[in-house]
């Protein structure tokens, strides 16, 4: 078989709604890091499209392709790529590509599955969009028959895709005593409910879950839905995440966009009682715009818009060398594409034993310096022996 006709077989097959899950791997170039991509059929306002999910060493990023432009996305993987693993509805088929393009096609019948679309659907969602949830009903987010509201979807979609990352960090939460998990600039905490009812309710998971947030009216709301809904180990205060110090040991906090340094707070914290899973989603990362000056790059920071996204860049990228040098392994993750919301990266830092180089430590202290920043987060962690 040809290249060429290989393209036109797996480009028939995807078009056809054949396509189970697949996944392309022993790239040809090392180089760019992307060691993997997976692709599974999806369906998007009743299209069917294929999504690729790109797995680079520290970054996963999706694309969903439409079915009209799947022979050029599947050209581009192939030539990417030496190796394919495709599951259909009635094969299995291994492709190997040799390093001068030499197809080799090896297929096996199976019993005949289905691609149902639907499920898949359902798949993505860890809460389904039409079952109701009495958190949701209260919260706002559905109706009492469980139809998520328009306006609410985006929410929706949030929720659930931080309940992945959540359902992705189980392995690094203890196993053998309850687990205790803080929300920081938790507001309206469609986060914590969420989180609460998938971890306790559906997991059986015994945790215990505070959401703290400075709006007391908003707090006592929570508490009266906690209440209510008889979820006993979910509780709200009212508070300043920079005063509380009411934990010694935490597992896991979590943060959605809790606005600018209030993140870093969320993170300083979490970094001081050693928490194993740090999640956060930023919001409003202005503190290193008042702060960047670096001539060198002057002729992108010469424009306002430029400065502004570079400097909330620049914010979480420090942030997730710092969490580094205290000894995470630490994430920035696409959190919801980018069409949905422009707060789209989502910190995911698992803690580690790893001491860190004194070579990374001047890496960090270099791109500080250049910046000329003064980040909020290593005032914090400035027992962790960072240089000024
Ligand atoms: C944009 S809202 C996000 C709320 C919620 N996490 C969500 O995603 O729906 C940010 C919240 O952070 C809270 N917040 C900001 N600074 C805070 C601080 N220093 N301490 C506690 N809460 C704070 C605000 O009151 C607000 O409710």
């Amino acid at each position: 078989m040809e290249f060429e006709q290989l393209i036109d077989e797996l480009a028939k097959r995807l078009s056809n709604g054949q396509l189970i899950r697949a996944t392309a791997s022993q790239p040809r170039l090392k180089s760019d890091g992307l060691a993997k991509v997976k692709l599974k059929p999806v369906e998007i306002k009743k299209e069917l499209h294929i999504q690729f999910e790109y797995h680079y060493e520290r970054v996963l990023k999706h694309e969903n392709v439409k079915i009209e432009d799947i022979r050029s996305a599947l050209q581009q993987l192939m030539e990417q790529f030496k190796q394919l693993q495709a599951e259909f509805v009635e094969e299995n088929v291994h492709i190997q590509l040799s390093k001068k393009f030499k197809v080799s096609w090896k297929s096996e019948k199976t019993a005949e599955r289905k691609a149902d679309l639907s499920h898949n659907r359902k798949k993505n969602y860890l809460l389904d969009d039409s079952t109701p949830y009495p958190f949701l009903i209260r919260l706002g987010v559905q109706t009492t028959e469980g139809k998520v509201k328009k306006q609410k979807y985006d929410k929706f979609r949030q929720i659930n895709r931080f309940i992945e990352f959540i359902d992705d960090a189980l392995d690094h939460l203890p196993k053998d005593r309850h687990v205790r998990i803080l929300d920081f600039g938790s507001g309206k905490s469609y986060l914590t409910f969420a989180l609460y009812h998938y971890l306790h309710i559906e997991k059986g998971l015994d945790i215990r879950v505070t959401g703290l947030d400075l709006k007391k009216e908003v707090i006592e709301e929570c508490n009266r839905i906690a209440q209510d809904l008889e979820y006993k180990q979910l509780e709200f205060l009212v508070g300043d995440i920079n005063d509380y110090n009411e934990e010694t040991a935490v597992d896991m906090v979590v943060t959605l966009h809790a606005c600018d340094v209030a993140t870093d707070m969320a993170l300083a914290r979490a970094v001081k009682w050693g928490a194993e899973v740090i999640l956060s989603v930023p919001c409003c990362q202005h503190e290193l715009f008042s702060q960047v000056a670096a001539p060198e790059l002057d002729v992108m920071l010469q424009h306002g818009l430029i400065k502004e996204r570079f400097s909330a860049l620049a914010t979480d990228s420090i942030r997730a060398e710092l969490l580094t040098l205290v000894g995470y392994d630490a994430q920035l993750l696409e959190f919801i594409d980018l069409a949905h919301t422009p707060k789209n990266i989502l910190i995911r830092a698992y803690r580690t034993n790893k001491t860190p180089a004194s070579a990374d430590f001047s890496r960090y202290e270099s791109f500080r310096n250049m910046l000329h920043a003064k980040p909020f987060l290593e005032r914090e962690l400035k027992d962790y022996g960072f240089l000024s």
